[in-house]
């Protein structure tokens, strides 16, 4: 079967006003920082996908191993016939949920989600192309602000993965559940994907990468900007910092000026002193018994949670109230 057209949440227009507003309001705060949804242009999609096959970039294969193992039981617990994906990116480990979900002949329908036309763009086309009989319907969308309009009806499994739900602040992260329960009917199912709190040794090289892959996707923001808002960074005078925080158990990925600059942007006029830092990403890492308890405040049972051999990654299955 071929891809349907992609639904569009958010238009061109409505992205290029998202991308305004938190520019305007990132960068004329006192410590600088800018949401990490906008590294996600064609070019920031691919980055992400040559981080996931980095040696050190663990989490991507933790969290298949644990897929692999698990989609038999997934597919047997749930047994959805309607598969939500948010943040969807190309969908290459939800294969493994695919091949189960369809192996045992109830899946009608695949609904990845994601802000990046460019990742939809491909994954939908191949979904369809690889699992004949699959009704696949690409959202272009965000999770932060629209999980109210997804579609409703069957028995539906959300999944989340690689550990999205962590770029999110704490805030963002309660507002993000408590929509989710919203959008869901008790009964349906949260398949949830967290990186786990571990030694800093093994996180800060999976965020600072020998090739230098994570840095440029860390500049490519920078990229974005300049070409949707006719902006003047210059991203190679930014150097790529990754930093472990141990009070908040988050990894923040931030851009640090090697020089004083003066950037231009929407009318304002933004310096950076030499060492500034404008912050990019937090990927929080997790604990079992904070999932668990997260979810339970807004309004889901954990039913199952495993973890990769190594303890590297959390999935946890949960189930609306
Ligand atoms: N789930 C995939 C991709 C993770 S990368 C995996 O596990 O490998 C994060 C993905 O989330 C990107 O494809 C990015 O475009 C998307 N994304 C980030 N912020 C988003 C938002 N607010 N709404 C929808 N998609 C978002
Ligand atoms: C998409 N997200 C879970 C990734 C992460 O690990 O926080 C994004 C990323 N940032 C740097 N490398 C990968």
């Amino acid at each position: 079967m071929t891809a349907e057209p992609l639904e569009i949440y958010l238009e061109e227009r409505d992205l290029e006003r998202g991308l305004r507003d938190d520019v305007r309001a990132g960068l004329s705060a006192g410590q600088k920082w800018l949401p990490p949804k906008w590294f996600y242009d064609a070019r920031g999609s691919e980055l992400f996908e040559e981080i996931t096959r980095l040696p050190e970039y663990y989490p991507t294969r933790a969290e298949r191993a644990v897929l692999a193992e698990r989609a038999p039981d997934i597919a047997a617990l749930t047994g959805a016939k309607t598969l939500i994906e948010l943040g969807s990116g190309s969908s290459e480990k939800t294969r493994l949920l695919l091949d189960a979900l369809t192996g045992q002949g109830g899946l009608g329908t695949f609904v990845p989600l994601d802000v990046s036309v460019s990742a939809l763009r491909g994954s939908t086309a191949q979904i369809a192309a690889d699992y004949p009989g699959l009704r696949v319907r690409g959202i272009v969308g965000d999770f932060t602000r629209q999980l109210d309009r997804l579609p409703t009806g069957g028995r539906r499994l959300v999944v989340f993965l690689g550990g999205t739900i962590g770029n999110l602040l704490p805030a963002e992260r309660a507002g993000f559940l408590t929509a989710m329960r919203a959008a869901l009917e008790a009964g349906d199912w949260l398949l949830l994907g967290t990186d786990l709190v571990k030694d800093p040794s093994v996180i800060v090289p999976a965020y600072d990468d020998a090739a230098g892959v994570t840095a440029e996707f860390n500049r490519n923001v920078l990229r974005v900007i300049n070409r949707e808002l006719g902006a003047d960074f210059d991203p190679e005078a930014f150097a790529h910092v990754a930093l472990w925080d141990p009070d908040h158990e988050w990894i923040e990925m931030r851009l640090r000026a090697t020089r004083p600059m003066r950037v231009r942007v929407l009318g304002m006029t933004v310096d950076f002193a030499a060492g500034e830092d404008l912050r990019t990403e937090v990927s929080a890492k997790f604990r079992p018994e904070g999932i668990a308890a997260e979810l339970a405040t807004a309004g889901f049972d954990t039913t199952d949670f495993w973890t990769d051999p190594g303890g590297l990654f959390g999935v946890t299955l949960a189930r609306a109230r």
